[in-house]
């Protein structure tokens, strides 16, 4: 068995050398055509590629381990703000297991589970992610399942906590990405945890922030937090380009017990 866990960037690595085959391709054209103008034409269209191939090389730089760390600074970010997570834990959009693992160790009495739909778009698997929970040793108390974030195969109020990093905008077959964010706030126990990392800020995805902060809050069963994500932690210049992480905020809170909230 593998002795070495493997947490992938959120970079898809084939996304990347697409851009990087096609930049070569255009800079080769632009070098030895004999053509003038598609000398021209390919150098023209040369530039925006290696401007994408060059953001993507660096921020898998900034997300990965030797580099910056900032993926993992970030996982430790959304552990940080669950105060108490000795119950049932859910991770929407596990991805590679790299936060519900990281909750796993940080909270030696919680059960947990990660859920992801490992679509083919994306380089992360189930058994990728058992077989770093095992390495870590934690995998006695992690399972993982595949299912769509819209649709959670749980019933209402199962969590004490449940935390999602980067999933909700990818959630394909939900056109209304709010729905999606109501359906793993159903899931919260009332008095339970929520912690949400994703690009909140980007208006063509969740429309304005006023409007997504008072729909989720409107019948007073939930009090929330919303933290711009470079407020909180500082990232790197191309980092905080709105193509990478300028847009996101982090909305944590806790639902509100029964009581409370009549
Ligand atoms: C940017 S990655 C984030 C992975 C992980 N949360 C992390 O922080 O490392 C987005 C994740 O969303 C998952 N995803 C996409 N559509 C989904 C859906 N409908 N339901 C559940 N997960 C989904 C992808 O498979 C991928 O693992």
């Amino acid at each position: 068995m593998n002795t070495k866990t493997n947490y992938q960037t959120w970079i898809r690595m084939n996304k990347l050398l697409i851009f990087l085959g096609i930049s070569l391709l255009l800079l080769l054209i632009t070098l030895y055509s004999v053509q003038v103008y598609f000398r021209v034409l390919a150098g023209m269209l040369a530039l925006p590629f290696l401007y994408i191939t060059f953001i993507l090389s660096y921020s898998v730089y900034q997300f990965s381990t030797f580099g910056g760390g900032f993926q993992s600074k970030i996982h430790h970010l959304i552990v940080s703000k669950v105060e108490d997570g000795s119950g049932k834990i859910l991770d929407i959009g596990t991805g590679s297991g790299s936060l519900i693992i990281k909750l796993a160790k940080a909270f030696p009495n919680s059960t947990l589970t990660g859920i992801d739909f490992w679509g083919e778009n994306w380089e992360y698997s189930k058994a990728q992610c058992e077989q770093n929970a095992e390495i870590e040793g934690v995998s006695d108390r992690i399972h993982f399942v595949k299912a769509s974030a819209s649709h959670l195969p749980f019933q209402n109020g199962e969590f004490d906590v449940v935390v999602s990093c980067l999933t909700f905008h990818e959630v394909k077959d939900s056109k209304n990405k709010t729905e999606v964010i109501k359906e793993a706030l159903r899931l919260v126990k009332p008095g339970g945890t929520f912690v949400f990392m994703d690009l909140f800020m980007d208006e063509s995805t969740f429309g304005k922030k006023t409007e997504l902060v008072a729909d989720l809050t409107k019948h007073g069963e939930i009090e929330l937090n919303d933290d711009k994500l470079t407020d909180i932690l500082p990232l790197p210049k191309i980092l905080r380009n709105k193509k990478v992480l300028g847009n996101a905020m982090v909305l944590s809170g806790k639902k509100a017990n029964k009581a409370q909230s009549r």
